[in-house]
């Protein structure tokens, strides 16, 4: 028996930075054959950039060239056909495509601009996916519903400890399960700091460690001070637990307090620090906290090599450990493709 030939999946970009390009780096490769095994040839016919202009072509970008343009610090718009790019929001409004992929940078507490990206593709009909957590964690519940009244998919596994299934996990996983709970180490920069720390450098320098190796940022306050985590944090329990909570009303504490000596008297008790991210139902509420604890050596939370590591507890299945290795704009990448996979076994299924 013959297989129908793939049908057209046209991806618009928004965001064209660290993930965007990888991914787009990949697409004719390994990720493009994964789709058209789905049923779904990609192309891409939409990217917006901040800085380095903004294209649309219906037959289809030429990516390598889009990238090497970018890559050499020049503009999108030599690709552009039809009128000039407004803004982001113009792009999504116009783009023919099927998908809006959304990589804009994350603002921890907007969430924008994420949010009306998403919120004027769903409007019009196309899927979302982000890799980008501000939406998820500020307006998860409105633009599921939003996709769900127009018949398209709201997907952002990549939100949370990269492509490492979670959202995915849980869905297609775990039926009927509910999840009741959940606790995780969720920022790596401060994992790394209190493990520098541990191995005895000072916060400084197990700092700079971090930094050098790419994982923390040259402005580290928002992993440092725990937003980072309250936000992927309410990523989760809005996602999974159906909550509705906003990174403001997490109870925060980071571990910028934090020094040699109280890692040492953990030690001593038989425990390490780490900045822990916890949610709880709570009747009909769900409670988000992040702070410094105490985790005992040989908890499953405690584990050489992490990047991030999440257990969830659940009504039907008990506990599930998800363990990520080390994470970054590779896995980050896959999450867009995993997503894209259930759109197109979704099409495929309709
Ligand atoms: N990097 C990772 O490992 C990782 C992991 C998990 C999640 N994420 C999330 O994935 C998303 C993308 O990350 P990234 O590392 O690719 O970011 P990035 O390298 O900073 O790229 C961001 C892209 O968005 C464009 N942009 C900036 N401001 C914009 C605006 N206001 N409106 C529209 N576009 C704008 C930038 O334009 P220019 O090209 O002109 O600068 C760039 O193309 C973020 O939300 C991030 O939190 C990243």
């Amino acid at each position: 028996m013959s297989r129908a030939a793939p049908r057209p999946l046209r991806l618009a970009l928004a965001g064209f930075g660290n993930v965007g390009r990888t991914f787009a780096e990949l697409l004719p490769g390994p990720y493009g054959r994964a789709l058209r095994a789905e049923g779904a040839a990609p192309v891409v016919t939409a990217i917006f950039t901040n800085r380095h202009g903004a294209a649309i072509d219906p037959r289809g970008l030429p990516l390598r060239r889009a990238l090497r343009l970018v890559r050499a610090g020049g503009s999108l718009d030599a690709l552009h056909r039809g009128p000039p790019v407004a803004s982001a929001l113009d792009l999504v409004r116009r783009a023919p495509a099927d998908v809006l992929v959304e990589l804009t940078p994350l603002a921890p507490t907007t969430g924008e601009p994420a949010i009306s990206l998403a919120r004027a593709a769903l409007g019009r009909g196309l899927h979302v996916v982000t890799a980008n957590k501000g939406p998820v964690a500020h307006a998860r519940a409105r633009l599921a519903r939003l996709a769900a009244r127009n018949g398209v998919r709201f997907l952002h596994e990549g939100a949370v400890l990269d492509g490492t299934p979670v959202f995915n996990l849980v869905e297609r996983c775990l039926p009927g399960a509910r999840i009741l709970g959940f606790r995780g180490l969720l920022n790596s920069t401060t994992t790394r700091v209190l493990a520098g720390m541990e191995a005895g450098a000072s916060f400084e320098a197990a700092l700079a460690d971090a930094q050098r190796a790419g994982v923390a940022e040259a402005d580290p306050r928002h992993d440092l001070e725990g937003w980072d985590a309250a936000v992927k944090a309410c990523a989760l329990a809005n996602a999974l637990m159906g909550a509705d909570v906003r990174p403001a009303a997490v109870e925060r504490r980071g571990i910028t307090g934090l020094g040699p000596e109280d890692v040492r008297a953990a030690r001593g008790r038989g425990a390490v620090l780490r900045l822990v991210a916890r949610a709880r139902r709570d009747g009909r509420a769900v409670r988000v906290s992040v702070g410094p604890e105490e985790v005992a050596d040989g908890d499953v939370l405690v584990s050489r090599g992490a990047d991030g590591v999440l257990v969830l507890e659940t009504d039907l299945m008990r506990e599930i450990g998800i363990w990520e290795g080390a994470g970054g704009v590779d896995q980050t990448a896959y999450a867009i493709l995993s997503d894209l996979v259930a759109i197109a076994r979704g099409r495929r299924r309709r």
